[in-house]
């Protein structure tokens, strides 16, 4: 059987982390195996580091504040990831701004909380709320060297209605946890196809 491998890299709650882990981690899909082969966080103290435990993973801890530029820590990163075989490499809450380091020498997607190339950047839920828009989103991309630009892979739109701020959120937080896993599947289901 074909296994490909992902490795998944995150910040902090690590919800969407679970979510790839409950849909897509040592599943077949049209005859290929996915594992979630490698976890790496920039943060000790990120809930999803428990959330992984408890499917018998552990974490990489990779501390930015242990490196004094973005290069080094990017350095860190490549040189983890080059350890293992990966075929695709996920970005699912993971608050970092990548250099050429990483991007040239990794194939990444991102989730973003918006329908890009609106509201890029750490505050996109929050922008997108308090804009005139009457849809908010999720978008998936390919990783670039220019935050949050890559080419878009998947996106999905919701209405505004009246939602709150808390309400807002959630919905993206809930079709976050279906448009990634769901991404990742096609992606690494169509690579094989060719
Ligand atoms: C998500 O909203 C993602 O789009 C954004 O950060 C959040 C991470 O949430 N980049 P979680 O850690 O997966 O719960």
């Amino acid at each position: 059987m074909v296994v490909k491998n992902i490795a998944v890299l995150f910040s902090g709650s690590g919800s969407n982390l679970q979510a790839i882990l409950e849909k897509v981690h040592g599943k077949i899909f049209k005859g290929i195996k996915i594992n979630v082969a490698l976890l790496i966080c920039n943060n000790p103290d990120a809930k999803g580091i428990e959330r992984a435990k408890k499917f018998g993973l552990e974490t990489v801890v990779i501390n930015h504040k242990d490196f004094s530029n973005r290069e080094e820590f990017d350095r860190a990163v490549v040189d983890e990831i080059g350890k293992f075989k990966i075929d695709l490499t996920v970005l699912a809450g993971f608050m970092r701004i990548l250099t050429p380091v990483f991007t040239d020498n990794i194939k990444a997607i991102n989730l973003h909380p918006s329908i890009l190339p609106l509201f890029k950047g750490a505050h996109a839920i929050n922008d997108s709320f308090y804009s005139d828009m009457q849809v908010g989103g999720v978008s998936v991309h390919w990783v670039s060297s220019e935050l949050d630009s890559g080419q878009i892979i998947a996106q999905k739109t919701f209405a505004r209605k009246d939602k709150t701020l808390k309400e807002w959120e959630e919905k993206i937080h809930k079709i976050e946890h279906k448009l990634l896993p769901k991404t990742i599947i096609e992606i690494l289901t169509k690579e094989s196809d060719a």
